[in-house]
């Protein structure tokens, strides 16, 4: 088993309180990282690093954690381009536009969805990305929810059962009969392939009595819940994934006091999705109140075909800084350790000793830069 030493690094992001400056993303200048077999083997300043079997030198750029980008729906084929720019004429964005997505993925291919699929992974990783989520939810037939979550699990083990995204065509007239499908035979056919159940709970989707009976079907049948919550307008979606203890609950863009308190008062971590409302003119959530009620946030892509067709988490840092008001700071922690915890995971998304060795080194000196230079194509690689 070889080692690797990264030295030179003008500034390291740890997210590890206890190393370097003592902050919740654990600083430390003039760092160097050893990596063994995938894994963090040892982190410190660089004049006291150990010798390794190879040495890489990176220059004094920043290095920080690669993002984990906690929820998209990237099984999907189909462009929906004109809906989009409708709405930047102002048109309203409305949860009907997926069945557009819907019809195009139930007539591609495996490998069309799958080719899709690795194009829009490729696309996350070169902006950083290492660790995804994808959701199913474009097919809503037993045989197409299936074949999205047995594609996704090829790609990521974070992979998510949204059978219950909206009801389709020919459920119209009994979405009863829609959530009866969905809490059996296709949930018995999606459950080997996919670690979290999710809900779309809003005004036009599901309802929250059906949103509770489709995450217990989950939870029986061995999955994990999420929830799409409050995105489009005030409702009971994030009170109940409070109640249900489930580990996030996503959008949280509309938020009565009752909300907040009930997310600050849980475990539950609420994912904010700054590209939805950059790409549907909604207003933002209140980050500022979330944090400051001592809510655990985390930023995540949504990448979809609708409501946020960017693949990018610098973009989604960049928006939570300037218009979430998030600091710098807590925008790189929610787009790394936050993801990580919306994904109950503590392996990845910082860089103690033990971590998974997801490096991401930026053509700039401090991670600052991911808000200061918005657009700016910063990752200059990814080490290992
Ligand atoms: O997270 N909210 C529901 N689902 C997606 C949008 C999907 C679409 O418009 O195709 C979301 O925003
Ligand atoms: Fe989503």
């Amino acid at each position: 088993m070889s080692s690797l030493l990264m030295t030179g690094i003008g500034q390291l992001v740890t997210n590890d309180r206890g190393i370097g400056d003592g902050s919740a993303l654990g600083v430390l200048e003039g760092a160097a990282v050893v990596v063994e077999d995938r894994r963090v083997a040892w982190v410190g300043p660089a004049h006291e690093a150990p010798v390794a079997d190879a040495a890489h030198h990176v220059g004094g750029r920043a290095v920080i954690p690669g993002f984990v980008d906690s929820h998209s729906h990237l099984v999907f084929a189909g462009d929906r381009s004109e809906e989009f720019a409708a709405r930047m004429s102002g048109t309203p964005y409305s949860a009907g536009g997926i069945r557009t997505t819907v019809a195009a993925t139930r007539a591609a291919s495996d490998e069309q969805l799958a080719a899709n699929l690795a194009r829009h992974l490729g696309e996350m990783r070169r902006q950083g990305t290492t660790t995804v989520e994808v959701k199913s939810g474009y097919g809503l037939t037993v045989h197409d929810e299936a074949r999205s979550l047995a594609i996704a699990r090829q790609a990521t083990p974070e992979t998510t059962f949204l059978g219950a995204h909206v009801v389709p065509p020919e459920y119209a007239g009994d979405p009863g009969g829609y959530v009866e499908l969905v809490t059996g035979p296709m949930l018995e056919a999606c459950a080997p392939h996919a670690k979290w159940v999710d809900v779309f709970c809003e005004d036009g989707a599901f309802d929250v009595d059906q949103a509770r009976a489709i995450l217990a079907a989950g939870r029986a049948a061995g999955l994990q819940g999420r929830l799409h919550a409050n995105q489009l307008g005030h409702g009971p979606g994030v009170q109940l994934a409070c109640e249900l203890g489930l580990v996030a609950v996503d959008h949280c863009t509309y938020l009565s006091d009752a909300d907040v308190s009930a997310l600050a008062g849980s475990g539950t971590v609420a994912t904010l999705l700054p590209g939805v409302e950059f790409s549907t003119r909604q207003p933002y959530p209140d980050a500022r109140g979330l944090l400051d009620a001592g809510v655990r946030v985390a930023i995540a892509s949504d990448c979809n075909p609708g409501s946020s067709y960017t693949s990018s988490m610098p973009l989604c840092i960049a928006l939570a800084v300037r218009e979430m008001r998030m600091t710098p700071a807590e925008a790189l922690w929610a787009a790394t350790r936050g993801g990580a915890a919306a994904l109950g995971r503590d392996d990845v998304g910082h860089l103690a000793v033990g971590a998974a060795a997801d490096l991401v080194v930026l053509d700039a000196p401090s991670y600052v830069h991911l808000a200061y230079r918005p657009g700016v194509p910063l990752v200059h690689q990814l080490l290992p």
